[in-house]
C-alpha cells in the first residue's frame, strides 16, 4: 500500500481539492466524461487478483496487450537493463567515487554553500521534497526531479534542454542563478587539496585537474544511481508474493484501462517524449511553456518530458509545478487531465497549447484509483539512509571558507508546502 504521511494530511487535502477543482474544469470542457464504473465486491476482487497474478507472474511477452493508441510505439515495463556509460566518459570506480564527493561538496559553488545534494538529496528520493526550486539557467522555478535512473533518459530537464549529463552538470554548476561556480576558481580550490589531487590523479591519470574532469566525474557518478530493488522488481524476478492483490489490480489498470502506458512505458516508465497535460498556466503570470522555449516550435507549447514513475512516491510533490500529491494527480488523469479554456482574447491565438490527444476521461472508480496508487507505491525503492562522504580539507586558496563545509539545505526557494 502507498503510505500517506500523516504530517502532510492538510496540504494533501488541499492538493486533492486543487486536483478536483482542475478536474472539474476539465469536466465542463468534456461533458462526455463517463460515470465511474461500478465497484467490485471483496470476493470479485480476490478472484480477479488470483487470475491476474497468474498472468503477470508469467513471461511478460504473454501479458495482455496494453491499451495504447494505435500510433504509439511502446516498450514493456520491466527490469532496468545495465547502464551504458558513453565512450567519451567511460566508467571507473575511481571516477564515480570522485564524482560522489564532488556531488556532495558545496565548495564547488561560488558562495561555498550549495552542492548538487542540496537539491538532489538521496534520502528524499534524490529530489528535494520542495514544491519548486530555482533550476539552472531559467525561470520560473520548477519542481526538482529525481536523478535516479537519469542514465536512461535521452534528454534532461523537464523541457529536455540538455542532452547529456555532462552538459547538464556544467549548466548546474556555472549558472549564475544557482551554484555560480567559476571554472578557474573551482579548479584552484580542488587543486589545493592533497586528497582531491590524489583522487583526480586516479580517476583521470593522463590529466591535471581540469573543469571538464569535474563535470565528467559528477556525470559518471549520476549514472550509477539506479533503482531495481522495488517490490515490483522482486515480483518480476520471480517472487510472486511481493505484490499485494491491490498492487496486482493496479498493475493491470496501469497497463490497460488507465492508459498510462501511452506515455509511461519501458523499464524506466518514460517514453522520453514531451506532452502537454494542460499544466502550462498559459497566459497567466506563472506561465511555463516548457519544450517550446527550447525548440521554438508552436506545437511544443506546454509540453514537458514524461518523468519516470519509479520511486515516484518518494518524490512528492509532483509534476513540473510541484503542486500535486499522488491522489490529486490520479483524480486529474481520471478526468482526462486539465483542458485549458481560451479566454476571449485568446480566441485566435495560434500558440494556444493543445492537450495531448492520448489523455481521455477514464471512468475509473475510487477503488480503481486506490489500486493504481498502490501499484505506483510498489515501485518505491527500499529506504536506507545514505550518509554524506567525508569531504577533504581544501587549502585556504581564496580567503573564504575552508575545511569541512556541510551542504546547506536552506538556500532560497519558493515553497508552497
Ligand atoms: C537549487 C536547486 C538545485 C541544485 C543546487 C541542483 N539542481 Fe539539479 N535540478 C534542479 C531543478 C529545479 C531541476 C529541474 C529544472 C528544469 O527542468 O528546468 C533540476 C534538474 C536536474 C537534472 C535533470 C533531471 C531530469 O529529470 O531531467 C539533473 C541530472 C540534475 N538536476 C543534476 C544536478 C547536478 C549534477 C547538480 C550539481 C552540479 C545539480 N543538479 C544541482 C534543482 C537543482
Ligand atoms: C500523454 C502522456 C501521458 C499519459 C497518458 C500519462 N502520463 Fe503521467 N505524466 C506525463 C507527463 C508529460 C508528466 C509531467 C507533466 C508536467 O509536469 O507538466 C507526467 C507526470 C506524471 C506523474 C508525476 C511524476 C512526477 O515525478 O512529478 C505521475 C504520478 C504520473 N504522471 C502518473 C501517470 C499515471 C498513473 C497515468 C495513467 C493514469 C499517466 N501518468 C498517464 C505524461 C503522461
Amino acid at each position: 500500500m502507498v503510505r500517506w504521511p500523516a504530517a502532510s494530511m492538510i496540504p494533501l487535502a488541499l492538493q486533492m481539492a486543487l486536483g478536483l477543482q482542475l478536474a472539474a474544469a476539465a469536466d465542463r470542457a468534456e461533458p462526455e466524461k463517463p460515470a465511474p464504473r461500478p465497484g467490485r465486491s471483496a470476493v470479485e476482487r480476490a478472484a480477479l487478483a488470483v487470475r491476474l497474478r497468474s498472468i503477470y507472474r508469467g513471461d511478460p511477452k504473454e501479458w495482455p496487450k496494453p491499451h495504447v493508441d494505435p500510433e504509439i510505439v511502446w516498450q514493456e515495463i520491466g527490469l532496468l537493463p545495465p547502464v551504458q556509460h558513453p565512450k567519451s566518459n567511460p566508467f571507473s570506480h575511481a571516477k564515480a567515487e570522485l564524482g560522489r564527493m564532488l556531488f556532495f561538496d558545496p565548495r564547488l559553488s561560488a558562495g561555498g554553500k550549495m552542492a548538487c545534494v542540496s537539491c538532489h538529496e538521496p534520502n528524499l528520493g534524490w529530489a528535494d521534497g520542495r514544491s519548486v526550486s530555482q533550476p539552472p539557467g531559467r525561470s520560473p522555478p520548477r519542481n526538482t526531479p529525481t536523478i535516479r535512473n537519469i542514465a536512461f533518459q535521452s534528454s534532461l530537464f523537464w523541457d529536455g534542454r540538455a542532452t547529456s549529463l555532462e552538459e547538464q552538470a556544467e549548466q548546474a554548476l556555472v549558472n549564475p542563478s544557482e551554484m555560480a561556480a567559476d571554472r578557474d576558481q573551482v579548479v584552484r580550490r580542488l587543486a589545493g587539496s592533497p586528497t582531491y589531487r590524489k583522487q583526480f590523479g586516479e580517476a583521470f591519470p593522463d590529466r591535471r585537474i581540469e573543469f571538464v574532469s569535474v563535470i565528467q566525474a559528477i556525470a559518471c557518478f549520476e549514472r550509477t544511481i539506479v533503482s531495481g530493488r522495488s517490490r515490483f522488481d522482486e515480483f518480476l524476478r520471480g517472487d510472486s508474493s511481493s505484490l499485494t492483490d491491490a498492487e496486482i489490480l493496479g498493475l493491470d489498470l496501469f497497463r490497460r484501462e488507465a492508459r498510462c502506458m501511452n506515455c509511461h512505458h519501458g523499464p524506466a516508465f518514460s517514453d522520453g517524449r514531451f506532452h502537454d497535460l494542460g499544466l502550462s498556466f498559459y497566459g497567466r503570470s506563472n506561465e511555463d511553456v516548457g519544450r517550446r522555449d527550447v525548440t521554438g516550435v508552436i506545437e511544443d507549447t506546454g509540453r514537458f518530458r514524461t518523468p519516470t514513475l519509479r520511486d515516484v512516491t518518494s518524490t512528492t510533490p509532483l509534476m513540473h509545478t510541484g503542486m500535486f500529491q499522488l491522489p490529486g494527480v490520479l483524480n486529474m488523469y481520471n478526468a482526462g487531465m486539465v483542458t485549458l479554456k481560451r479566454q476571449p482574447y485568446q480566441r485566435n491565438d495560434p500558440r494556444f497549447p493543445v492537450k495531448s490527444p492520448h489523455l481521455k476521461p477514464l471512468g475509473l472508480n475510487r477503488q480503481d484509483l486506490d489500486d493504481l496508487a498502490a501499484f505506483l507505491g510498489s515501485l518505491e525503492e527500499p529506504k536506507h539512509r545514505v550518509l554524506p562522504p567525508q569531504l577533504p580539507d581544501i587549502g585556504d586558496e581564496s580567503g573564504d571558507e575552508s575545511g569541512k563545509a556541510a551542504p546547506d539545505n536552506s538556500m532560497p526557494v519558493t515553497a508552497t508546502q
